[in-house]
């Protein structure tokens, strides 16, 4: 059966590692149809806005999306598209996977840790921020719900019964911010008692970060409201050697939208030199949601192959391959 996905190729290097992504997933077979749509600055130019309701549309009609990197036009009235998506669709969870690729300039070896982000509330919230008329005070509010944090408590469970996880670690900051956090560590220890299968423990966001850095292993999947999550996604990322290799999904009741962490990079855009495994990696997340793990899995090791192999890889992975080439090595891989 066909299924069909809304693609944004994006602003910048967007619509070369879309294009290079969708190569690989047709060598994949995974019997995907693409609807096509804009956004971000070829919108803008095109329709005459940044997020045309048509893509929109798209998007609410086929529950998937794959996108490229969005620039973000300063001044523009959006503080970020990517922020209008996620509030338009309610996509609660950002679900940021860090695995650790051979050959990548990374300081730890065999990190596989998924942090699952609180995405809608946390300190994230527009309303309730004040600055008082002589600017001598600044304040914004800090709103975690017991819905916010058990949807995405369970979000965390259920995916770790899903991809045999073994672990959830819920990162709070309760013994200070004791109402928020507190909160929120409530509900996730009340969930927990749901999934008696999956080990779980809690911890505190500051020593979070240093056994991060100095014990990555002993996690598996952190479950954590918006800031702290925001701020340990990026420091998992760090642990695998940064942004190149970090897919990204914003996930709702209704809608989920994969992509890469990093932006359109304008500096390399037009070049043939962008690397698309993060984006790539996406679209292995968009077929898992899509129940088509073991394809998604084949995506995971063929870029894990190409890179042991150092066949025709991008520049910033430490080869003098093109996005185009990059591309082609992986389709020969994916074929063999
Ligand atoms: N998810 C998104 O849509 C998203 C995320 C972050 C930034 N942005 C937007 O992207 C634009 C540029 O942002 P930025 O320069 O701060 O960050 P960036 O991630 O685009 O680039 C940072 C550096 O990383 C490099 N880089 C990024 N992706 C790469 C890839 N796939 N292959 C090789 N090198 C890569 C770039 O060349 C650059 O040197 C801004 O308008 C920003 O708002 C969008």
């Amino acid at each position: 059966m066909t299924k069909t996905i809304a693609v944004i190729r994006g602003d910048g290097i967007g619509p070369e590692i879309m294009a290079a992504t969708l190569k690989v997933l047709d060598a994949l077979d995974c019997g995907l149809d693409y609807a096509f749509v804009d956004a971000g600055m070829v919108a803008l130019e095109k329709h005459g806005e940044l997020l045309p309701q048509a893509t929109l549309d798209a998007i609410v009609n086929h529950g998937v999306a794959l996108k490229g990197p969005l620039t973000t036009p300063i001044g523009k009235g959006f503080s970020s598209l990517n922020v209008a998506l996620r509030k338009h669709f309610d996509l609660y969870a950002n679900v940021r996977p860090a695995i650790s690729f051979p050959g990548t300039k990374a300081r730890y070896e065999n990190i596989d840790i998924v942090t699952v982000r609180e995405n809608t509330e946390g300190a994230y919230l527009q309303e309730g921020q004040m600055v008082s008329p002589d600017g001598e005070i600044a304040q914004s509010i800090v709103r975690n719900t017991r819905h916010g944090a058990s949807r995405i408590v369970r979000h965390a469970f259920e995916l770790a019964v899903r991809k045999g996880r073994k672990k959830v670690t819920a990162v709070h900051k309760a013994n200070i911010i004791k109402t928020a956090s507190g909160l929120f560590l409530d509900v996730a220890r009340d969930i927990a008692k749901d999934y008696p299968q999956v080990a779980f423990n809690e911890m505190i966001v500051d020593n979070t970060c240093m056994q991060l850095v100095m014990n990555p292993w002993q996690f598996d999947v952190i479950v954590t409201t918006n800031l702290f999550g925001d701020i340990l996604s990026d420091l998992c990322a760090g642990l695998v050697g940064g942004l190149g290799l970090a897919p990204g999904a914003n996930i709702g009741k209704d809608v989920a939208i994969f992509e890469a962490v990093h932006g359109s990079a304008p500096d390399i855009a037009g070049k043939n030199v962008a690397d698309p495994c993060a984006l790539l990696l996406a679209a292995a997340e968009m077929l898992d949601h899509l129940d088509m793990a073991e394809k998604a899995t084949r995506i995971r090791s063929t870029i894990r192959a190409t890179l042991e192999a150092h066949d025709r890889i991008t520049p910033d992975l430490g080869g003098s391959g093109t996005t185009e080439s990059f591309a082609q090595a992986l389709v020969e891989r994916v074929r063999a």
